[in-house]
């Protein structure tokens, strides 16, 4: 691997080599747990109160046992995704939750919003957490909205960066928001890079709350267009950004005490100052290039992992829609990237049309509407 490779193309190489080794990784203590190894590697379905198959990458059986409830993660003997990242996962969650597990000890109060690790082994392809008692986040209040941005923040701080901020991967107990799959969570230098994302400091377009946007909190906003208007949504919209802007002073203040570069606070303050300014009016036209970039940025997911649903299809209305409506707020807002850097506003319309006809032939199940 040269020194021009990816860090996805460095990690994704390392890893495949750790599988084809066949190296052991135990990450937690199974003495501590009601179960032993034999009875969790030969459990059956009937055994669990729960079972959910619809993972890429594995299963998860919902156990009682001890008094409580446990969530066993089963990895499918082959991944259901035969990209490098997909067969990768399920190891690249087991040394994340290495990572996880030096962190709470360190900080027990700071992690709290990691679920807990009891026991993981890869070679068993077995990941034993407690069960989260929660459901998904419906409406994201400030308390929500804080905690999850927060704690990617924090992720970030400690150079990980979590790809997939997904409804589908975030529960709230009622107190605290919750994340428990790391299977598309990458390491990067934050001293020096954004994030994990091509050679780490070359693609200044991702950041964690692009993630939260991007996965999650573009849909909840989308909803809210379509059953409460734009107004509803807007507000909505204000209220994340104003949550944002306070997670990301934090993180600017604590990344320059940890001797971040030049480069890499001058990008947090982009943000910064752009949101900052944009909370003092009525944060409309940020609206706009925020929801094109992450309605841009799915779509284009979905439709190169060929997972297109409903939801796809709606954000491609939307883009379409925008372009119609609010073209020239949309360029003076810097909203094309990629690409669209520069397309006139019927290249951008075909171009779009065109995506949407894809979209269409690539509708698949609805399992991709939640995430992953
Ligand atoms: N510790 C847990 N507590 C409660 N529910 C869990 C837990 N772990 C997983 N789940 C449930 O199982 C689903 C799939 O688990 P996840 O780790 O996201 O697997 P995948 O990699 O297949 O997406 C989650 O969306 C969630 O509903
Ligand atoms: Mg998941």
């Amino acid at each position: 691997m040269t020194d021009t490779a990816t860090l996805d193309a460095r990690r994704q190489a390392a890893q495949l080599d750790f599988i084809a080794r066949g190296a052991p990784l135990v990450v937690g203590d199974l003495a501590a747990t009601p179960f032993d190894r034999e009875a969790l590697a030969a459990l059956g379905p009937d055994d669990a109160v729960l079972r959910i198959d619809t993972g890429l990458s594995a299963e998860v059986l919902c156990l009682q046992a001890g008094g409580q409830r446990w969530a066993l993660k089963r990895a499918w003997p082959e991944a259901r995704v035969r990209n490098a990242d997909g067969r990768t996962a399920f190891l690249n969650e087991i040394q994340r939750r290495a990572d996880h597990l030096a962190l709470k000890r360190r900080e027990p109060a700071r992690w709290h919003g990691l679920a807990d690790t009891a026991w993981a082994s890869f070679g068993d392809g077995l990941l034993l957490s407690p069960w989260i008692d929660g459901g998904p986040v419906a409406g994201w209040d400030e308390r929500q909205l804080g905690q999850l941005l927060r704690l990617a923040c924090d992720l970030w701080l400690e150079g990980l960066f979590e790809w997939d901020l997904s409804e589908a991967n975030i529960l709230d107990d009622g107190r605290q928001v919750r994340l428990f799959d790391f299977g598309y969570q990458y390491r990067f230098d934050p001293l020096t890079q954004f994030s994990s994302a091509g050679h780490g400091d070359d693609q200044p377009l991702f950041h964690p709350a692009e993630r939260f946007e991007t996965r999650c909190f573009s849909a909840h906003l989308l909803a809210l267009e379509r059953t409460a208007g734009r107004d509803a949504a807007l507000a909505a919209f204000r209220r994340e950004k104003a949550v944002a802007l306070q997670a990301y002073r934090r993180l600017r203040r604590e990344a320059a005490a940890r001797g971040a570069q030049a480069h890499v606070l001058a990008w947090l303050d982009g943000f910064i100052g752009r949101w900052a300014t944009a909370l003092q009016g009525d944060a409309a036209d940020l609206y706009l290039a925020e929801a094109w970039r992450s309605h841009v940025l799915d779509l284009d997911d979905d439709l190169r992992g060929q997972s297109c649903t409903p939801l796809t299809l709606e954000r491609a209305d939307w883009l379409l829609a925008a372009l119609a409506g609010h073209f020239g707020a949309l360029r003076a807002g810097q909203a094309f990237f990629g690409h669209d850097a520069g397309l006139d506003r019927e290249a951008l319309r075909r171009r779009y049309a065109a995506l949407r006809r894809q979209a269409e032939a690539f509708q698949l199940s609805t399992r991709k509407e939640h995430g992953a």
